[in-house]
């Protein structure tokens, strides 16, 4: 089975990035064998590649998914770039980099990756959601966190980046200002009937897509289920409800 483009089209459930947040590559490979092909992207993180390495992402590759590689980028603009071309030749067709690198940080990984055999999606994270207004002054900027978010996905976009990582309330204001091109991937999404975990502002899938989301990474609502095919089964379909009323 072929992998999607994550830059599409997609279907509902290929919209879904399952997050592997499991501390062992044992555990994380029950989950992937556990959905049964349902769920077609996985999302490698800190947690997972630190202790397991690039054989958790050969891991996912062999039973024939695909791989988010979540470790943020942001360093000097030649080591950004050979970090991506690095990524890209493990095969991953995802992988997240900190806008706060700068343009020619960007710029560098958008080069990297223009380099690889198969190039990966590269996506910007904005301001991570855990930094509210004073954390941003405290790291000296003083503009209102959407601005600095905007501000941020413009600078993605004109380096070169394919897209951005966003939190699902950003989603409307990042489509209306930056257009259609750039692909958003949105976590911090919960089922209507279900729990918000720690998201102070969570938001349903049906939402998040219809603002214009192309992806989803869900975490704990498959990991923790009963059946996480279940799970994944009622996501696609919110999904494809949201997907309906774009
Ligand atoms: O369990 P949950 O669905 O909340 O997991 C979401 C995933 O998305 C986790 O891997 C978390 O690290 C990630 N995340 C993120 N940015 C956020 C919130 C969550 O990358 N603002």
């Amino acid at each position: 089975m072929t992998l999607p483009d994550p830059r599409g089209p997609l279907t509902p459930e290929d919209r879904i990035v399952c997050a592997l947040d499991l501390p062992t590559l044992d555990e994380a490979l029950r989950l992937v064998d556990s959905l049964g092909g349902r769920v077609r992207w996985f999302k490698i993180g800190m947690e997972l590649f630190t202790r397991e390495g690039p054989r958790a992402v050969e891991s996912v590759l062999e039973r024939g998914q695909g791989v988010f590689l979540d470790l943020k980028y942001h360093d000097i603009p030649a080591t950004a770039e050979r970090a991506v071309e690095s990524a890209g030749a493990l095969g991953v067709s995802l992988l997240t980099v900190h806008a706060a690198g700068g343009p020619a940080m960007l710029e560098a990984c958008a080069r990297g990756r223009d380099r690889c055999q198969s190039p990966p999606a590269i996506l910007a994270v904005t301001v991570l959601t855990s930094l509210d207004a004073s954390a941003l002054s405290a790291v000296g900027i003083e503009r209102p966190v959407e601005e600095q978010v905007l501000a941020a996905g413009a600078l993605a976009r004109s380096a070169g980046i394919d897209g951005l990582v966003a939190s699902p309330r950003e989603v409307a204001s990042l489509r209306r200002e930056l257009g259609g091109e750039l692909l958003i991937v949105t976590p911090g999404v919960r089922l209507a009937s279900g729990g918000h975990d720690d998201h102070a502002r969570a938001e349903t899938p049906q939402t998040a897509v219809k603002d214009g989301a192309d992806l989803l990474v869900v975490g704990r609502p498959i990991r923790d289920a009963e059946d996480p095919r279940v799970a994944a089964e009622v996501f696609a379909q919110a999904i494809a409800q949201g997907a309906a009323s774009r």
